[in-house]
């Protein structure tokens, strides 16, 4: 159990006035929760302070050999006024595993889901109430250490910051257009594929910018190795539905293990579908689509949450998916898995926390 000292900010920010124009990730609430890591002490000193810039060493190892990760995660505001966490020790759980593959020391989980229930409590006004609006928090560990060697800092800093957001897709919920990339890939074996650290996003954002030079919003990852199969979306899982059962792809290194998308694995297979975790090639994807038998194809992920696909282009190739509408079991998924967030439907599974 941490002992969190929390100081409050004598200089409350105002509020955004129209919360149908949030945004994604762009304002910040009055305070972030803060805790320091030094070799031979451990995590130490965790605090709840005013929301304000960092002073960092420029020497500090996270400038220049990319030692940080981060998460996403969301609090939700109910009808009834009260707010909840998503499974927020399934979070605690990948940072572990993130942290385990960057030599970071490790949090424990229920030190990681006390500080974001402590930071949102403190931050609790700032929950929106609009429809699809939602607290994003973004917990997140650098190295501090002073030194310009290639190794293991001795010093982190382990931060969480929250900003009010709206949809992540300036789509909102209308089908996104997605460009399967063949010449960059984003993970291979061995890497870092499977964890949230900063290198994974920063060395896709030249796709990023290629695709929507093109007119698309996000890009479809292959394979590092083949260039064959699909694996994810640059903020996303992804799903297709072939033939009237499920597949994405296996989280076996190159994947994100996404807990939208562990959710919806879940959910699926309790109504019945069968769920393919695997490898399925984009050759196959496309025939599918032009023959008929691709019937939806989404994306789950906290941020983006889920978002339909309306067409996928593949070396000039571009397919509809489900006459560029929403499909039904896409839509079934985004009304169960928000009805539960935003507590509209019981949760049943024991997915939510409530913060008090
Ligand atoms: C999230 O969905 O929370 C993410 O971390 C994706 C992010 C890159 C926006």
């Amino acid at each position: 159990m941490l002992d969190i000292k929390i100081t409050r900010t004598a200089h409350p920010k105002a509020r955004p006035q129209d919360e149908t124009k949030l945004g994604f990730g762009s304002i910040f609430t009055d305070h972030m929760f803060l805790m320091d890591y030094d070799a031979g002490q451990g995590w130490h000193d965790p605090r709840i302070v005013p929301y304000a810039p960092l002073t960092l060493d420029p020497s500090a190892l996270v400038f220049h050999y990319a030692q940080e990760c981060f998460e996403g995660m969301k609090a939700y505001r109910c009808d009834d006024g009260h707010v909840q966490l998503f499974r927020p020790e399934k979070n605690a759980e990948r940072m572990q595993s993130t942290h385990d593959r960057l030599c970071i020391p490790r949090i424990p989980v229920e030190d990681f889901v006390q500080a974001v229930k402590a930071l949102v409590k403190v931050d609790e006004a700032w929950v929106p109430g609009a429809p699809d609006t939602s607290l994003y928090i973004r917990p997140f560990t650098i190295a501090t250490e002073a030194v310009l060697g290639v190794k293991a800092s001795s010093k982190y800093l382990f931060a969480i910051i929250c900003s009010p957001s709206g949809a992540y897709y300036e789509e909102g919920m209308a089908p996104v257009k997605i460009y399967v990339e063949d010449e960059y890939v984003r993970a291979t074996p061995g890497g870092t594929g499977y964890i949230k650290c900063g290198g994974n996003y920063a060395a896709s954002i030249i796709a990023g910018e290629k695709a929507h030079k093109m007119g698309y919003s996000q890009v479809l990852w292959l394979d590092g190795v083949e260039r064959k199969y699909v694996e994810e979306v640059g903020s996303m899982n992804i799903f297709f539905k072939i033939g009237g059962e499920i597949y994405t792809a296996a989280t076996v290194g190159t994947v994100l293990p996404g807990i939208t998308r562990m959710s919806c694995i879940e959910l699926l297979k309790e109504w019945g579908y069968t769920v393919h975790e695997g490898r399925l090639a984009i050759a196959d994807v496309m025939a599918a689509a032009r023959d008929g038998r691709l019937e939806e194809v989404f994306g789950t992920g906290t941020a983006a949450v889920i978002s339909p696909v309306g067409s996928l282009m593949f070396e000039g190739d571009t397919e509809q998916v489900a006459d560029g509408k929403t499909g039904p079991v896409t839509q079934k998924l985004y009304d169960t898995l928000t009805g539960i967030q935003w507590g509209r439907l019981p949760d049943e599974r024991g997915w939510t926390v409530r913060v008090e």
